[in-house]
C-alpha cells in the first residue's frame, strides 16, 4: 500500500494577481501592486515559518514568479521546491474588472521556449516544471516538439516534468499523459490535480499513478471556498451540515476537515493550501493536528457530486 506522508504546499494563484475565482466580493482588501506584495511576502514568510517548503506559482499569477523568485532571492533558503508552468499568459494587467478572460491558453512549443526562458530563473531551487491545464483540445499530448523539449530540459536540469489537469475528463487526460514515453522513458512524473470532497473522480487513476511512484500535487482542496457554508449554494446544504458536524468533532475549521480528507482519503505528494493571508493560511493548517477516522474519511466520500455539474459550476465561477 501506498504510505502517506503527504505535505502542504502553498499555491501562489490568489496571491500574485489582483483577481482570480472568488465567490465572496473582497473588495475591502487593497489591490495595489505594493499591497500584494507586501501581503504575498508576508505569506510566503509564515507558510515558510509552518514548515511549508513547497511553492507553486505560474506565468498566469500575474507577478506570482516574479514576486516568488524575489522572495526566494531575498531569504536564501537552500531547502524550497518550487513548481511552476507553462502554457497560459496572463493578460489583465492588473487592470480591475477586466472583462476579458485573464489567462490566454497556448501550448505550443513557441510558448514553451518563451515562458522556459523566464522561468528557468528560479533555478536551482525551481523542481517542477508543468503543463498548465493540459487538454485533448490543445493538442499538447501529442505535440512531439513540445514533449522533446520537456524531455530535453529534464535531462538538462534534472527537474520533474508534469502536467496539470482541470475539467470533467481528467482521469482520461492523467491516463493518457502516463503513456507518454520519450526515448523509452516515462515522460510525466508528476500531476497537479482537482481532488476534493465534491469531485473525487480521480481517486482511482491517481492512487495507481502514486502506487507506481508518480508524485501528485492537489489544488482546489477547497473546491474555491465551496466547501464553505454559502447562500449561493444551496444545492449542498446538506454536504455544509457534514462538513460543520466534522468541524465541530474535531474543534477545527472546514477548510481543515477539507484539507485533511485529501490527506487521508487519497495520500498525495502534495495539497496545496490556496490561502490567501496568513490568517487563512494558519486556519488551512489546523489540518495538520488532526486525523480523520476511517468512518469519517467514508461519510465525506459519500458527497462527492456529480463531475459533469461540478465542472459546469467551477466554469461558471467569476473572477473578482
Ligand atoms: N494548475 C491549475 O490549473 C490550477 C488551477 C487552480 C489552482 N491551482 C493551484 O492550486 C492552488 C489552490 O487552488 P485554489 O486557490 O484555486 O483553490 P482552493 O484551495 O480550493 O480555494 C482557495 C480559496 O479558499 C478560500 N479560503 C482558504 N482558506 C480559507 C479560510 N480559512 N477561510 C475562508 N476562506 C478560505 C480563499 O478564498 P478568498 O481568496 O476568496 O478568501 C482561497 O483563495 C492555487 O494557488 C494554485 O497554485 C492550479
Amino acid at each position: 500500500m501506498h504510505q502517506s506522508n503527504t505535505k502542504i504546499g502553498l499555491g501562489l494563484a490568489a496571491l500574485g494577481r489582483p483577481e482570480y475565482i472568488n465567490i465572496r466580493a473582497n473588495d475591502a482588501i487593497d489591490k495595489s501592486k505594493s499591497a500584494f506584495k507586501q501581503n504575498i511576502f508576508s505569506v510566503l514568510d509564515e507558510a515558510y515559518k509552518l514548515g511549508v517548503r513547497y511553492f507553486d506559482t505560474a506565468p498566469s499569477y500575474g507577478k506570482g514568479e516574479a514576486f516568488l523568485q524575489e522572495w526566494q532571492d531575498s531569504k536564501l533558503h537552500d531547502d524550497t521546491i518550487l513548481g511552476t508552468k507553462w502554457g497560459y499568459t496572463y493578460v489583465a494587467n492588473w487592470e480591475l474588472g477586466y472583462a476579458g478572460k485573464h489567462e490566454i491558453k497556448e501550448h505550443s512549443i513557441e510558448k514553451l521556449v518563451e515562458q522556459w526562458q523566464v522561468s528557468k530563473a528560479l533555478l536551482p531551487n525551481l523542481k517542477y516544471y508543468q503543463v498548465h491545464s493540459a487538454t485533448f483540445e490543445s493538442g499538447v499530448l501529442k505535440n512531439e516538439a513540445v514533449l522533446i523539449k520537456l524531455h530535453q530540459i529534464k535531462k538538462e536540469t534534472g527537474l520533474k516534468i508534469g502536467i496539470t489537469t482541470s475539467g470533467a475528463n481528467q482521469k482520461d487526460v492523467i491516463a493518457a499523459a502516463l503513456n507518454i514515453q520519450i526515448e523509452s522513458e516515462s515522460l510525466f512524473d508528476t500531476f497537479q490535480v482537482t481532488y476534493n470532497i465534491l469531485e473525487q473522480d480521480t481517486f482511482e487513476v491517481l492512487t495507481a499513478a502514486l502506487q507506481n511512484g508518480k508524485q501528485v500535487i492537489i489544488k482546489e482542496a477547497l473546491a474555491n471556498g465551496r466547501v464553505f457554508p454559502n447562500k449561493s449554494f444551496e444545492h449542498y446544504a446538506k454536504i455544509y451540515q457534514v462538513l460543520e458536524d466534522l468541524s465541530k468533532k474535531y474543534q477545527v475549521g472546514i477548510d481543515a476537515i477539507a484539507l485533511r480528507f485529501v490527506i487521508d482519503s487519497l495520500k498525495p505528494t502534495y495539497v496545496l493550501s490556496g490561502a490567501s493571508n496568513t490568517k487563512q493560511l494558519n486556519e488551512n493548517f489546523e489540518a495538520s493536528k488532526i486525523h480523520l477516522s476511517k468512518a469519517d474519511i467514508s461519510v465525506l466520500q459519500a458527497q462527492k457530486t456529480a463531475t459533469i455539474s461540478y465542472w459546469k459550476e467551477r466554469s461558471a465561477m467569476s473572477w473578482i
